[in-house]
């Protein structure tokens, strides 16, 4: 029987404590119906119940792999609906907060994507040489439109080795919804910035001439993340002026300027990783977000290593924040009490053409 959900206004009374104790609670009654997949820019009072943490990369091969019923991600929304489009049909992907999104996949959308590859079809044949690659950070129906179009999905740990894998195909890429992955990604594998060019979706033929779009290898939506777009060059050099042997890590949604002027850029997970295996003393100035950046600096100041933001202003992901541990209480509470709440549901149709872009991109980066 399915009892009246409980309500969630009583839940935004409780203290962190408390809505500690609770979620301990549940989780230990729920057993290995469930697993809470955490990002790891949840703040420290959600990532610590996480059973899983990691990067996109991996949490979306776990969201496939787990076989709890109940798969609670807390993250972002197009995180849970990977973990939707993943699991099994028995499976329940829920996302505590509905409102956590990300607003960097909302600067694509279904609409302006296919009007673009409706454009690029009045210079060349789009479908013969054009691979559409959406960064992970975006809607289902995205990735719905990559897996019809030959395309696939990408993270910022694989996205060299699906470009390299798109080049292998086709000659050219529509990369979205974020330029700055895809201008790094494509500097990194040496493709000069010429060739890379900006499709600005709210002009006509996205602002370029019929000659740039045939001398481009990557078309880059004009996208951004409004979190690493705070990270400026300037930081960088007034960092290096005062620590000349620290070490710079950038997350490549920063700007392209940021990441040449980096040590090391990578995802989320290569930054920990990187931090984590370096020599006792090691100074480090990261550019991502501040939840991250912050536990990084509490628990690498007891190897001795110095972890600073590179930001002046604090600039965390709003949305990720959302995910609080109330919202993670009265989801699990529920659970217990047969309810779902919040349950990510990506239409059937949608779903099957986004699986064939995800599961490429699985088998192309295993
Ligand atoms: P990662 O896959 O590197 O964790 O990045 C996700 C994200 O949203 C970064 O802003
Ligand atoms: Fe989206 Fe940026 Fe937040 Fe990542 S940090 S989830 S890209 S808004």
């Amino acid at each position: 029987m399915v009892a009246n959900p409980l309500e969630l206004q009583p839940y935004s009374q409780l203290d962190d404590e408390n809505c500690r104790q609770r979620i301990l609670a549940a989780k230990k009654a729920l057993g290995d119906r469930l697993i809470i997949l955490g990002h790891h820019y949840q703040r420290d009072e959600v990532f610590e119940h996480a059973d899983f943490s990691g990067d996109s990369l991996k949490l979306s091969r776990e969201a496939a792999n787990s076989k709890a019923e109940f798969i609670v991600f807390c993250g972002v929304h197009f995180m849970a609906e990977v973990a939707d489009i993943l699991s099994r049909p028995d499976q329940v992907a829920i996302l505590p907060d509905l409102s956590a999104g990300c607003s960097m996949a909302d600067m694509a959308d279904l609409n302006k994507v296919q009007a673009a590859w409706q454009e690029l079809s009045s210079v060349l044949d789009p479908d013969e040489t054009i691979t559409p690659i959406t960064y992970i950070n975006s809607d289902a129906n995205l990735k719905a439109f990559c897996g019809d179009h030959q395309g696939v999905v990408c993270t910022s740990t694989n996205a060299q080795t699906i470009l390299e894998w798109a080049f292998s195909r086709r000659e050219k890429v529509l990369f979205f919804p974020d330029q700055h992955l895809g201008r790094n990604t494509g500097a990194k594998m040496n493709i000069p910035l010429e060739e890379m060019v900006v499709w600005d979706f709210d002009k006509p033929m996205g602002g370029l001439t019929e000659a740039e779009i045939h001398n481009a290898k990557i078309i880059l939506w004009k996208g951004f993340c409004s979190v690493h777009q705070m990270f400026k060059p300037v930081q960088i050099e007034k960092y290096r002026k005062q620590f000349p042997d620290g070490k710079v890590i950038s997350h490549p949604e920063s700007s392209y300027e940021v990441c040449q002027n980096s040590d090391y850029v990578g995802s989320t997970e290569y930054i920990i990783n990187q931090i984590a295996d370096s020599e006792p003393g090691t100074d480090w100035l990261v550019g991502t977000e501040l939840n991250l950046v912050n536990r990084l600096h509490h628990q690498m100041k007891d190897q001795g290593k110095s972890v600073k933001f590179m930001s002046p202003t604090i600039c965390m992901c709003s949305t990720m924040f959302r995910i609080d541990p109330q919202h993670l209480a009265w989801v699990l509470e529920n659970l217990l009490d047969d309810n779902v709440v919040n349950q990510i549901t990506v239409p059937q149709q949608v779903a099957n053409s986004a699986r064939v872009a995800l599961k490429r991109m699985l088998d192309i980066s295993a």
